[in-house]
């Protein structure tokens, strides 16, 4: 079989996963995919920089153009994040007929429609299973595994990096700046971590998590938005004699036609399954009308987590192409109803 040829751009926290898994997995990923998987070209900003990983200094470039003009490669992965111009590069690549996988909630939060709708003019695919929640398959989950049924609640954590830090204080009294400091050398972090700690990336998670379990178009500022900077030490241990912790809770609700979302600082029960959802982890929770209470729990950020979603995004995309299904079979937003927000 013909190996499908990837244009990496990133090669940070997340690329450099996504290169480990797929030089270390690609028998499981061709008996996945049906195809082996080859890393072509990888964007950088600087070709120079001391990297974790040998990649062979011909792949790499810091020209986009090369990577995404480039008739040969079939496949887009992106893990470089920014916003204008990224899109730019992708909705370039989707009119030039390739496939995209991506990470990038801020991304997906703000111009995931006309990403899908440009995909699906030009019978490609658009996967984005790692923009939210890292290793937590909750956007299949929430696509397939809800289709019979009808969501009324998700809530969760779903910022690794606000987690991290509000678990250390609480566990271990650390100090903020310093947790965060930690988070950022561990790669969890957004590169600038204002998003992370004002709230703005759990409520760009919520906007997606909220469109497609809601079935309708969410836009990032119909999410109320507050993040834990102002949540000091002491509210924490104070919170924690009480018997609560204070978890950055992003919660989603449907009733009927009216929708409400938020992400805001939460005293949680200790007795709570989410209370004990510490450090890097993740967790969603689903309530649909017929199954009840569901929970999904994992990472939600750091190299290896993110980079088994984004290459299981891989694999269905190439799958897909030799299935001839592209574009068909993909990830969707739900363009055709809008639900009332309850500040409208
Ligand atoms: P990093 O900052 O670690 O890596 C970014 C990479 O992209 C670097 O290799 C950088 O090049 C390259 N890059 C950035 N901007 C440009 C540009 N303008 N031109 C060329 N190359 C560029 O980011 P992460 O790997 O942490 O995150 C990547 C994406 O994945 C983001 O969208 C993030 O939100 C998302 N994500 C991250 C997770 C995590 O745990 N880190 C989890 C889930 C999603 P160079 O190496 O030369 O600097
Ligand atoms: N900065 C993000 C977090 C990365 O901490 O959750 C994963 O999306």
């Amino acid at each position: 079989m013909k190996p499908v040829k990837v244009g990496l751009l990133g090669l940070g926290t997340v690329g450099t996963g996504v290169v480990r898994l797929v030089e270390g997995h690609q028998e499981d990923l061709q008996n996945g995919s049906g195809s082996p998987i080859v890393i072509e070209k990888i964007l950088v900003q600087n070709k120079s920089k001391e990297r974790d990983i040998n990649v062979s200094l011909d792949k790499l470039t810091e020209d986009p153009w090369e990577i995404v003009k480039d008739p040969a490669i079939d496949v887009i992965v992106e893990v470089m994040g920014g916003v204008q111009q990224t899109k730019e590069y992708l909705l370039e690549a989707l009119s030039l007929g390739k496939q995209v996988v991506t990470a990038n909630k801020d991304l997906m939060a703000l111009h995931g429609p006309e990403l899908l709708e440009m995909a699906k003019r030009h019978g490609c695919d658009v996967m984005y299973e790692a923009s939210v929640a890292g290793g937590i398959p909750i956007i299949r989950t929430l696509i397939d595994g809800f289709s019979s049924d009808r969501i009324t609640k998700i809530m969760g954590i779903v910022n690794g990096t606000t987690n991290y830090i509000m678990t250390k204080m609480s566990q271990e009294a650390a100090a903020y700046d310093d947790v965060l400091k930690e988070a950022q050398q561990l790669g969890y972090a957004e590169s600038d971590p204002t998003s992370d700690v004002e709230g703005l990336d759990a409520a760009r998670k919520m906007t997606i998590l909220a469109t497609l379990g809601f079935r309708t178009n969410v836009d990032l500022s119909d999410v109320s938005t507050e993040g834990i900077s102002k949540v000091t030490k002491e509210d924490i241990l104070y919170a924690k004699r009480l018997g609560y912790e204070v978890k950055l809770l992003g919660i989603a609700e449907r009733q009927d036609d009216l929708i409400s979302i938020s992400v805001q600082p939460t005293m949680v029960k200790n007795t709570h399954p989410i209370a004990s959802v510490n450090g890097v982890f993740n967790a969603v929770y689903v309530y649909g009308e017929a199954v009840g209470e569901t929970m999904f729990y994992g990472p939600g950020a750091g190299e290896l987590p993110t980079a088994t979603s984004v290459v299981a995004d891989l694999v269905a995309v190439v799958k897909n192409l030799n299935l001839g299904v592209s574009g068909k079979n993909s990830t969707v937003a739900y363009k055709e109803k809008k639900l009332k927000t309850d500040d409208q």
